[in-house]
């Protein structure tokens, strides 16, 4: 039983009290309050934490934050009742009677502060840290939360919440990630609740006075992080949580799902189907009617006789095989998992010591305590039995935890490291470390390769081992529109790899609805068809010859778009940002962005503005943010500032790209992400600003790249000089791609296009271009306005490792 001390604090409001005393040691500034314990430290510049205890007993969440603490000195003053604290970046000022936080620029504006009645109090347990709202504040971020962009008036929970079909207001749901940014006058600032136990966030909702956090048990433990935009904050919160890794490519591809395919003739026919189709696609995921009645690491013996030679013949296709992973075990003799649970004694237990069991879909089941150590380690070598037979792709699923009831009680233990915790601080964590335990596992089972790891639940840091999908979404507009939001949200949380059921979990989509959301899953980080039990089929080809086309033509697109979509998944394993990129990252202060009517908008990547829109509109508003802009489709050029009206049929997305645009596109691409060809096209949009664009590349698949065999070049455009500057190769790996078209868009009577003035063998050619995506007409030239690309230059890329200037 864990000894908690039942706590003295008054049911009323508590407040902190005065600072009584402070001690600075090895970059610790401790304070004495009347009431409460509190340590402030320095992780960057840019990056403090409070951490504020009302019995000093110091409460943490070991799994979240990987950064240290800086060690150098405080730079402190003690003046007028304060103390100020500074950093290059940051100022915090310290009031000691009452005690509350300023934290300002070096210049003195006042980037966030406590409200001065409030500053932070508890009511009983409950924890809770009130800040004056500001002039014209919003809040942005949250993870996986409903809503608007803009959250200002709305309030929001953090439990991990199996919400099947959840609605477009529905809150909390299945992943919790308490971190988000505040925006005004010009500022941005994040704040992570380092706190796993259920908490509570309010954006000035039923009050037109603070923004508040609240934990409702442990520490108020926080990260305050400024920086000059959101781009830099996005980058602390993950140097502080961990960056993604790189995912192996193909699980950026497209994913088949159905709850569920058996038997294993059905799931060859599917994969034949889309070899047959030539529609690409790279995997292939098992639902749980593979196992045997729903038994994790068991197979069905009379749908799934020979796994072994399913994985092997998927492979021949060049499909992978992401199989179910549920955590819950079912209690039976003699089930192999079970018993090699129970001697290695890996279960969450109930305060008496007898493992706590629950219902779940094989019946009564035990759950691993992935807190612990041990567990995970046991759990990585369960997992050996699919990575023997060639799986490689792993999908932990209701881990929130979810049991028939929805009832997780309270009372059960968590190991917690050692330092044992309840379900009130253990819940929010399970499925994360689940995700760890599976990636772990996988990765040591894998001899080399990636793992794909998807996850349902989560929590701050989740993104070190697992994408995130939004659970059981439903197929209608509304929702589709919804799960963009999700994802953007997810990206500013941290979350890179994220997408959402396309055509819809719950109920039936109809032709248009999977049209259009294959359309902007195409566009998704995570691009996954998936649909429930006893719903209508849903594949490509399941609505009709032209709901098929037009499948075909933007999964093709999504293929095309390879080399620039895996080169954003690199950057966000080194920056933070996200693939699918709200609006509110790069125009921030554009109060557009945040209308109603333009909030689902998002840039994929760097440069490729995307405007979801409803299945059954043929026209919509798109807002167009500074800049000049290029559809995609037609190379027409509009000025940005402005909001437009955009065509959209069935059979196309509104989508622009951002002028000085670099993409690469590899136009071969047909079967999947192992057959990208070698021509490398990189289409160069006309802008009056400069720009560049890392390319990256690898093996897609390994390790190898962290011993440096990759390859890295950074493509610049140079506006006035019209120029392409691709520097020299960093890395060791030998790049697939032998010949580099460049495709200009915008230019009008480009006569002659020179690289590097001599000794290179180019070809020039004119060109067509034919639209990016297959299968759609040309561009005629009188719809393009003479804007389409006019020339091409081909340059055979052999022994072309050092610096290319492409210019013209
Ligand atoms: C719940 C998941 O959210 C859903 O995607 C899956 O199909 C079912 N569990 C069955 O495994």
């Amino acid at each position: 039983m864990i000894d908690t001390p039942i706590s003295t604090r008054n049911k009323t409001n508590n407040s902190l009290g005065n600072l009584k005393e402070y001690k600075t040691s090895e970059g610790l500034l401790e304070c004495v309050l009347d009431n409460a314990f509190v340590n402030i430290s320095v992780y960057s510049d840019s990056v403090i934490k409070t951490h504020i205890s009302f019995d000093g007993h110091w409460d943490h969440n070991p799994y979240s934050v990987i950064q240290s603490p800086l060690n150098r000195e405080l730079t402190i003053s003690d003046e007028n009742g304060c103390i100020e604290l500074h950093t290059s970046k940051i100022v915090l000022t310290i009031n000691k009677s009452p005690f509350r936080l300023t934290f300002k620029t070096s210049d003195g504006k006042v980037i966030n502060e406590d409200d001065q009645a409030f500053g932070t109090a508890s009511i009983g347990e409950q924890i809770t840290t009130y800040k004056k709202l500001q002039n014209g504040e919003r809040f942005i971020g949250l993870g996986e939360k409903t809503g608007p962009l803009d959250r200002r008036g709305s309030g929001y929970q953090h439990w991990n919440t199996d919400h099947f079909g959840y609605g477009p207001e529905s809150d909390p749901l299945y992943c919790s990630t308490p971190f988000y940014i505040g925006l005004h006058n010009g500022l941005s600032y994040g704040v992570y609740l380092d706190n796993s136990h259920k908490s509570h966030f309010n954006f000035g909702a039923s009050n037109d006075r603070f923004s508040s956090f609240s934990v409702d048990s442990g520490d108020m433990c926080y990260y305050f992080i400024y920086n000059d935009n959101v781009q830099g904050i996005l980058k602390s919160y993950s140097e502080l949580t961990g960056f993604m890794p790189l995912p192996p490519i193909w699980s950026i591809g497209y994913q088949q799902c159905r709850y569920s395919y058996y038997p294993d003739k059905q799931v060859s026919r599917l994969a034949e189907t889309f070899r047959d189709k030539e529609i690409p696609a790279d995997v292939i995921v098992l639902d749980i009617h593979y196992m045997e009645k729903y038994k994790i690491f068991t197979w069905d013996g009379e749908k799934f006789p020979n796994p072994k030679a399913l994985v092997g013949h998927l492979k021949s296709l060049g499909f992978h095989v992401v199989v179910m992973c549920d955590p819950g075990i079912k209690i039976e003799e003699g089930y192999e998992a079970y018993q090699s649970g129970i001697e290695n004694d890996v279960f969450i237990k109930y305060p008496d010591g007898s493992n706590y069991s629950g219902s779940v879909w094989p019946g009564l089941c035990h759950f691993p305590d992935f807190t612990k150590d041990k567990t995970r380690h046991w759990w990585g070598e369960q997992l050996k039995s699919y990575t023997e037979i060639g799986v490689d792709g792993f999908w932990n699923d209701m881990n929130e935890i979810a049991t028939w009831g929805q009832m997780l009680p309270e009372l059960i233990e968590f190991d917690f490291q050692g330092d044992k915790a309840t379900a009130r601080k253990g819940r929010n964590i399970y499925g994360f470390q689940m995700s760890r335990a599976t990636y772990e596992g996988t990765k040591n089972n894998l001899n080399g390769l990636r793992p794909f790891n998807l996850t349902r639940a989560g929590f701050s840091g989740i993104q070190r081992y697992a994408a995130v999908w939004t659970g059981d979404n439903v197929a209608n507009d509304e929702h589709m529109l919804v799960g963009v939001r999700l994802v953007n949200s997810m990206g500013l949380a941290g979350i890179a790899f994220a997408g959402y059921d396309v055509g819809g979990f719950v109920g039936n989509a109809n032709e248009a609805l999977f049209a259009r959301w294959v359309q902007i899953g195409a566009f998704s980080p995570f691009f996954r068809g998936h649909s429930m039990i006893n719903s209508r089929d849903s594949e490509p080809w399941s609505y009709g010859e032209q709901v098929e086309e037009i499948s075909k033509n933007y999964i093709t697109l999504r293929y095309k778009l390879m080399p620039y979509l895996y080169s954003s998944f690199y950057e966000a394993t080194q920056t933070g940002l996200p693939v699918s990129r709200s609006l509110a990252i790069d125009y921030t202060f554009d109060n557009k962005v945040y209308d109603h009517e333009y909030q689902n908008q998002y840039l994929f990547g760097q440069s490729i503005l995307v405007a979801p829109v409803e299945s059954n509109k043929h026209l919509t508003k798109v807002y167009l943010p500074e800049g000049e802009w290029y559809d995609f489709l037609t190379d027409k050029k509009h000025q940005g500032n402005s909001e437009i009206i955009a065509e959209c049929g069935i059979e196309n997305l509104p989508v622009y790209v951002r002028a000085s645009a670099i993409i690469p596109v590899t136009p071969q691409a047909k079967t999947n992400t192992q057959n990208l060809g070698n021509v490398l096209e990189l289409h160069i949009y006309k802008g009056s600003e400069n720009n560049s664009f890392v390319y990256y590349e690898d093996d897609g698949e390994s390790f190898a790249h962290e011993a440096g065999s990759y390859y890295k070049r950074v493509i610049k455009y140079v506006a006035d000089k019209n120029q392409v500057i691709i520097s020299e190769v960093d890395g060791a790996y030998d790049s697939k791609i032998k010949n580099l078209h460049i495709c200009f868009h915008g230019f009008k009577g480009i006569n002659e296009c020179t690289i590097n003035k001599s000794g290179v063998n180019a070809e020039h050619h004119s060109y067509r271009f034919t639209n990016p995506i297959s299968n759609f007409d040309p561009i005629d030239s009188e719809v393009c306005d003479g804007l389409k690309i006019e020339q091409i230059a081909t340059i055979k890329t052999k022994n072309l490792g050092s610096e290319i200037v492409i210019s013209w």
